[in-house]
């Protein structure tokens, strides 16, 4: 999501996807829907859920930046459990990593959900390590008062994580111990546009047998491209090719490399859509209409997040719809469904 810029007006960036969409919403509306998602938990409004990650138990641990509380939610009761109250350095949470072991990074920040902005440089960068059941240890690692607005996160292994600058047009990485973070690379395919503020927004790294493909959303540009990165640094490797185009706000997303040559399930945010993508072909379907979906990710995941076995599920995040933030007239909370696939 977003930032506030103070120097271009239009170049603000803003939460998750930009009110520029605006004149989409509704337009697009899914009506070829093939599968009926359940839901989790329904949060009451206001509630922007922006992303979540899974731990190894299974449990899910969906952000808002609408709320600075970490909660945990059991998919079996769909009960909300907390466990960590960010509030000492913001009001909400926008952006999760999911480590290897039973750990994630999260940053906290402060947002203005009415305006659908964030204030740029407020991200604090906090490592979450879960000790059995009761127990969690949190402790800061890193501020960004040189970034833009930090979005997606990826760990590119379990000591480097990779982050998405959506106004700078970037990526950050960030050593998940120490907190050491530097701009690794800027590029034209990241980059927002002259009316929408956020740029660069999902990201994902997958390796193959010529290295390391991070995959990444443009939401100005409506893309889905994918770029080599070195494998140990995640610098830039490779130009950038576009493997989708035309989408309304895409956001964030889960790969499945399971059949044929892989496929994407995208958060189509502005016009309520999740859409399954075919990497190589860039053929695509709506899987499920939801309101307002931010990202997914997989019940059951390898260590990049790719999804593991085929009775994994496929988790959405959401906000309840862009229009109603839009409108100020929020009356439906975001939620987590879990979709069948
Ligand atoms: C958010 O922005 C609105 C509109 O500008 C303002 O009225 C409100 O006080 C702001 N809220 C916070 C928490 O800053
Ligand atoms: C990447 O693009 C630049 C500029 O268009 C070009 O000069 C360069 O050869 C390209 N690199 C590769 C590996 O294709
Ligand atoms: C707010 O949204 C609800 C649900 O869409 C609608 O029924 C109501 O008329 C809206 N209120 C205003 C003041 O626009």
């Amino acid at each position: 999501m977003m930032a506030r810029s103070h120097s271009v007006q239009f170049r603000r960036p803003y939460i998750g996807i930009a009110a520029a969409f605006s004149l989409l919403v509704n337009l697009g509306a899914a009506q070829n829907a093939t599968k009926t998602p359940s839901i989790v938990h329904q949060y009451a409004p206001v509630a922007y859920v922006e992303s979540l990650a899974v731990r190894p138990n299974g449990h899910i641990l969906p952000i808002t930046t609408t709320s600075s509380i970490l909660d945990e939610l059991d998919p079996e009761t769909g009960t909300l459990t907390p466990v960590y109250d960010f509030s000492a350095v913001g009001n909400a949470i926008q952006g999760i990593v999911a480590l290897p072991g039973d750990a994630i990074l999260v940053n906290a920040l402060i947002c203005n959900i009415s305006q659908l902005t964030c204030t740029e440089g407020s991200v604090h960068t906090w490592r979450v390590d879960f000790q059995g059941h009761e127990r969690v240890e949190a402790r800061e690692i890193a501020k960004w008062p040189e970034a833009g607005f930090l979005n997606g996160m990826t760990a590119l292994n379990a000591r480097t994580v990779l982050i998405a600058d959506s106004f700078l047009g970037g990526i950050w990485s960030v050593d998940a111990h120490s907190g050491d973070s530097r701009l690794l690379f800027t590029d034209d395919s990241m980059a927002p546009s002259e009316t929408i503020g956020t740029g660069v927004n999902g990201i994902r790294v997958v390796k193959g047998s010529e290295g390391l493909t991070l995959y990444f959303t443009n939401s100005a540009l409506g893309t889905l491209n994918k770029m080599s990165v070195n494998s140990c640094t995640g610098t830039k490797a490779g130009n950038a090719t576009v493997i989708a185009s035309g989408l309304s706000g895409p956001d964030d997303f889960a790969l499945d490399f399971g059949e044929g040559s892989g496929f994407a399930y995208l958060a189509n945010g502005a016009v309520d859509q999740v859409l399954k993508i075919d990497l190589s072909s860039a053929e695509s379907s709506v899987l499920a209409s939801l309101p307002g979906p931010t990202s997914l990710r997989w019940s059951e995941a390898d260590e990049y997040g790719q999804r593991k076995g085929k009775q994994s599920v496929l988790y959405a995040s959401t906000i309840g719809g862009l229009a109603q933030y839009i409108a100020h007239n929020v009356t439906l909370g975001g939620a987590v469904y879990a979709l069948q696939v």
